[in-house]
């Protein structure tokens, strides 16, 4: 495994074991697979909805000694509907019940984006509670608070531009370890990946290989494959791999690491061999003459009609 180190001394393990979409039957099992493989990191969140059936499995895989709780890096992230300062402790609370834990080693807001309690998923403008009202700063006073009771171990976000960590930033006591975004070689995320760089603050990259799962509604008309781009079938001839592992690679040798989604024990595999994989650098620089700035992940599932957000606003562009 490849490592990444926080300013406190502790590390996290580059390439993690995505678990959006990874549906409730076989969540359970790949997790066991994949920690049997040597996966030490695991990407949960509460809106995921399979975080009980990663706690079974967690404990199982515990109990049978194949790893030892120390030895994981096991995130979560705070869902939308618990943005006020008094509710973030009990979100976390829930999250580490389902996940059967006593601490995260990460917890992250996971999007700039309020909304009421009593919703999950947003489906009308009314659904949303606006920035103005419970802002970013107090969200993140709820989040310091978990940090200092050792709930977990570290605190970040997700899905934040370059203005929204440098405000984070000018008023924190305890400074974002991560920062979660959608990078790939459409998305290079060189700006954010500089801030951050310059901050100390990791970019873990989610939707690697541009999530081809998504709900039909999620996806973008005629949205590019990039496992089928040229540059990337190329490259993964030349060196005997594949394009999927070209993708995981040009993250990691970037210096981020990376979480990609698999249920499938093969492709988990190979996921996981990435991390003895090193692009060269005439290769990432074709990699990375891709970038087109393009999101599958955009946002605007967010802009309904009357709801305070746009995909503009969260991403300050
Ligand atoms: P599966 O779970 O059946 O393996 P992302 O991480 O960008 O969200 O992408 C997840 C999608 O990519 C899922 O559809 C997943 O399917 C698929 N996937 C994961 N690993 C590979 C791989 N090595 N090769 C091809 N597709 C993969």
């Amino acid at each position: 495994m490849k490592y990444l180190n926080l300013v406190n001394g502790d590390s996290l393990p580059m390439l993690g074991l995505g678990t959006w979409k990874s549906a409730p039957g076989v969540v359970g099992k790949a997790i066991r697979e994949a920690i049997t493989m040597g996966y030490r990191h695991i990407d949960c969140a509460y809106i995921y909805a399979n975080e009980v059936e990663i706690g079974l499995a967690l404990k199982e895989a515990i109990a049978a000694g194949d790893v030892k709780r120390e030895d994981l890096w096991i995130t979560s992230k705070l869902w939308n509907n618990a943005h006020q300062e008094s509710r973030v402790q009990a979100a976390l609370q829930t999250s580490l019940k389902r996940l059967q834990l006593d601490y995260l080693d990460l917890y992250l807001i996971h999007w700039p984006v309020a909304v009421r309690e009593d919703v999950e998923f947003p489906t009308s403008g009314d659904d949303f509670v606006s920035l103005e009202e419970i802002p970013l700063s107090e969200t993140w006073r709820g989040m310091e608070a978990i940090a200092k009771s050792g709930l977990s171990k570290h605190i970040g976000v997700s899905n934040f531009s370059v203005k929204k960590l440098d405000d984070l930033l000018n008023h924190c006591q305890v400074r974002p370890a991560v920062n979660q975004v959608e990078a790939h070689p459409l998305l290079k995320q060189q700006k954010l990946k500089d801030f951050c760089d310059k901050h100390n603050i990791i970019v873990t990259a989610y939707s690697p290989l541009g999530s081809l799962d998504r709900s039909k509604q999620m996806k973008i008309e005629n949205e590019p494959s990039m496992l089928e781009m040229k540059t990337v079938v190329d490259i993964a001839q030349k060196m005997n791999i594949t394009p999927a592992q070209v993708l995981i690679s040009w993250s990691m040798c970037r210096g981020m690491s990376v979480i990609p989604k698999s249920t499938n024990p093969e492709r988990m595999q190979l996921n996981l061999d990435c991390v003895n994989i090193d692009l060269d650098d005439d290769d990432m620089k074709e990699l990375d003459a891709l970038d087109k700035h393009f999101r599958y992940i955009n946002a605007k599932f967010f802009e309904l009609p009357g709801s305070p957000y746009t995909a503009k606003g969260i991403w300050d562009e």
